[in-house]
């Protein structure tokens, strides 16, 4: 996945100018919590305890949007389409994952131009993990 390229001048990472950690654990929190509630989209993650994969996709969106490198250091390269491969990742998986992730995503309350901002990388996102047709 491509970094959105910043400005040059830009002194302010969006990880920054979002609130930091806190804001994108928050995020993933609240993101989880849909999904423990979704036994369709529950069903897929392999981990009986959720909290593993919380902190994996946490550390991810932080490194995505320039906060520290902790994902890669533990994890390696991102390669999230290959690690998603083993997931049947369909239309409906990708839109019960969006629609958790919206929800996640309105009630950080983000100025709009912000909110925007996280909300169309995600789209794009999910739309480049799907694997599985129907
Ligand atoms: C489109 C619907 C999607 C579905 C159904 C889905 C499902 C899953 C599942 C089942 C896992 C395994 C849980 C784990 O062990 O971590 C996973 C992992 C992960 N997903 Fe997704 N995912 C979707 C989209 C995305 C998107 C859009 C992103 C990034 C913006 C993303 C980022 C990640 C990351 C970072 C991991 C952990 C990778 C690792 O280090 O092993 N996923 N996903």
């Amino acid at each position: 996945m491509n970094e959105i390229p910043h400005g040059e001048l830009q002194q302010q990472t969006f990880y920054e100018l979002v609130g930091g950690e806190d804001t994108f654990r928050r995020l993933v929190h609240r993101f989880y919590e849909g999904v423990a509630g979704d036994p369709d989209l529950r069903a897929m993650y392999p981990e009986e305890d959720l909290g593993p994969a919380e902190e994996r996709l946490t550390l991810f969106l932080i490194q995505y949007w320039g906060g520290p490198r902790t994902y890669s250091d533990s994890r390696g390269h991102p390669r999230l389409r290959m690690r998603h491969a083993p997931f049947a990742v369909n239309r409906a998986a990708h839109d019960a994952w969006l629609r958790h992730m919206r929800t996640a995503v309105d009630e950080l309350g983000l100025p709009p131009e912000q909110r925007a901002q996280l909300w169309d990388y995600l789209v794009y996102a999910a739309a480049s993990m799907v694997n599985t047709p129907g």
